[in-house]
C-alpha cells in the first residue's frame, strides 16, 4: 500500500507507532518497522546517555527506517545532535518551532516532521520547509495540541498543503485508515492502541483499562495532570482521581481533592504524586489506577488482546484491503 508518505518514508505501510511518552521502546519501535509501518522513539525527557543507547539499541534491533519524537517544550540541541550523529532516519517535533533545527537535521538527509493541529500551522511549517506533518485531531490521547477533530481537521489541512502528513487522533483500524486515506492524509499515526502491543512499557493495570474503556471513558482537560507539565491540555482515561476532581467540580490546582499526595513509585525511587504527568510503566509501583492514563477516543474501538506490533499492522492492512472491496462495490454505475 504505497502513498506519499510510505514513498518518502520508504516504508511498507502507511502506519507510524506515535511516541507513547515513557511506554516506547526499543522494542516495540523496531518491532513496528520490521512489520514494516515506521517506529518512533519519544526521548523527550530521557538523560543524554540514554537517548544515545536508545536509539542505538533499535538500529541493532532493525535496519529499517525509524524516528525519534521530541517535544520542543524542554530544551532538545543535545539530543537533535544525538540523532544528527547516529544518523536516526526520522525526527519529529512537536509543541514548538523546529526551525532552529531543521537546516542542520535535512542537510544529513533526516526527514523531518511537527505535529500541527490547525490548517494554519500546517500551512507555516510546510512553508518552513518541513518534510511531512502530523495532524493530531482532538480525539487523541495524550497530550492534544487542538480542538479540532480529525474529520475536519485532515481534510481543512490537505486542503491547504501539498507535502505528505499523517493523522493522528482515533484511527487505529483499517477502516480508519481507509477514512484518513480519503480525507486527504497520507497514513496514519496510532498511539492509544500501540500501548496494547506486547513490547509497550505500559502496565497491565493501564492495559486492562484501556481494554475494558468504551469511546466515552475518556477525559479532556485543561491542567490536571499537570505536575510535570503545565498548561499543556490533555486526553486520559477517565479514572477515581478523575472522577473525585469531577464529583469535587473540577477545582483547579492547589483545591484538588488530595492534592501532593504521593501514590506511586518509579523504579528509580523517584515517587510519583497524584496529578503528575507519569503514566504507570511496567516497573512502576503503588496505586496505578490513580495515574495519567493517557489514552484517545480510540479505546473504544481497540480489542482486549495483546498483540504484537507485526499483527497489529497486519489486521490493519487486511482490514483496510476487506474495507476497500466493500467500497468498490458501492460505486455507482
Ligand atoms: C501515552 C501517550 C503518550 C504520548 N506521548 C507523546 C510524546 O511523547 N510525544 C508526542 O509528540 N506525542 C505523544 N502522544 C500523542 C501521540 O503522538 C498521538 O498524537 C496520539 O496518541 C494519537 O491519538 P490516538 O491515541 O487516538 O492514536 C502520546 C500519546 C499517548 C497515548
Amino acid at each position: 500500500m504505497q502513498t506519499a508518505l510510505t514513498k518518502l518514508l520508504n516504508i511498507d505501510f502507511p502506519i507510524i507507532q506515535a511516541p507513547i511518552g515513557s511506554a516506547t521502546t526499543p522494542e516495540l519501535a523496531a518491532s513496528v518497522s520490521n512489520a514494516g509501518g515506521l517506529g518512533m522513539l519519544a526521548l523527550s525527557w530521557t538523560d543524554i546517555a540514554t537517548t544515545r543507547e536508545k536509539i542505538r539499541e533499535t538500529k541493532r534491533l532493525t535496519n529499517k527506517p525509524f524516528g525519534v519524537n521530541l517535544i520542543l517544550e524542554w530544551e532538545q540541541s543535545e539530543r537533535v545532535e544525538i540523532c544528527i550523529q547516529e544518523q536516526v532516519p526520522v525526527v519529529s517535533f512537536a509543541w514548538g518551532n523546529s526551525l532552529p533545527f531543521l537546516q542542520a537535521l535535512k542537510s544529513k538527509g533526516i526527514k523531518v516532521c511537527q505535529t500541527v493541529s490547525t490548517s494554519e500551522e500546517a500551512l507555516f511549517f510546510e512553508n518552513l520547509g518541513l518534510d511531512f506533518l502530523v495532524a493530531q485531531g482532538w480525539e487523541a490521547g495524550g497530550h492534544v495540541l487542538g480542538k479540532v477533530a480529525s474529520s475536519v481537521l485532515v481534510p481543512s489541512i490537505a486542503d491547504k498543503i501539498k507535502i505528505p502528513f499523517a493523522s493522528a487522533g482515533g484511527f487505529t483500524e483499517g477502516r480508519g485508515l481507509l477514512a484518513a486515506l480519503s480525507l486527504g492524509a497520507s497514513g496514519i499515526w496510532i498511539g492509544t492502541r500501540f500501548l496494547m502491543a506486547k513490547k509497550a512499557n505500559a502496565s497491565s493495570v493501564y492495559q486492562e483499562l484501556i481494554a475494558k474503556a468504551n469511546e466515552n471513558d475518556t477525559v479532556y482537560a485543561e491542567r490536571l495532570f499537570n505536575i510535570g507539565w503545565d498548561n499543556a491540555p490533555h486526553r486520559v482515561i477517565r479514572n477515581s482521581t478523575v472522577i473525585n476532581w469531577e464529583n469535587s467540580g473540577k477545582p483547579s490546582i492547589g483545591q484538588r481533592p488530595n492534592e501532593h499526595e504521593i501514590i506511586a513509585q518509579k523504579q528509580s525511587g523517584e515517587t510519583i504524586k497524584r496529578y503528575a504527568d507519569d503514566i504507570p510503566t511496567k516497573t512502576t509501583t503503588g496505586n496505578l489506577e490513580a495515574l495519567a492514563l493517557y489514552a484517545g477516543q480510540s479505546v473504544g474501538l481497540i480489542g482486549q488482546t495483546i498483540k504484537t506490533a507485526k499483527e497489529i499492522i497486519t489486521e490493519i492492512i487486511e482490514e483496510a484491503n476487506l474495507q476497500l472491496d466493500k467500497l468498490h462495490s458501492l460505486r455507482a454505475k
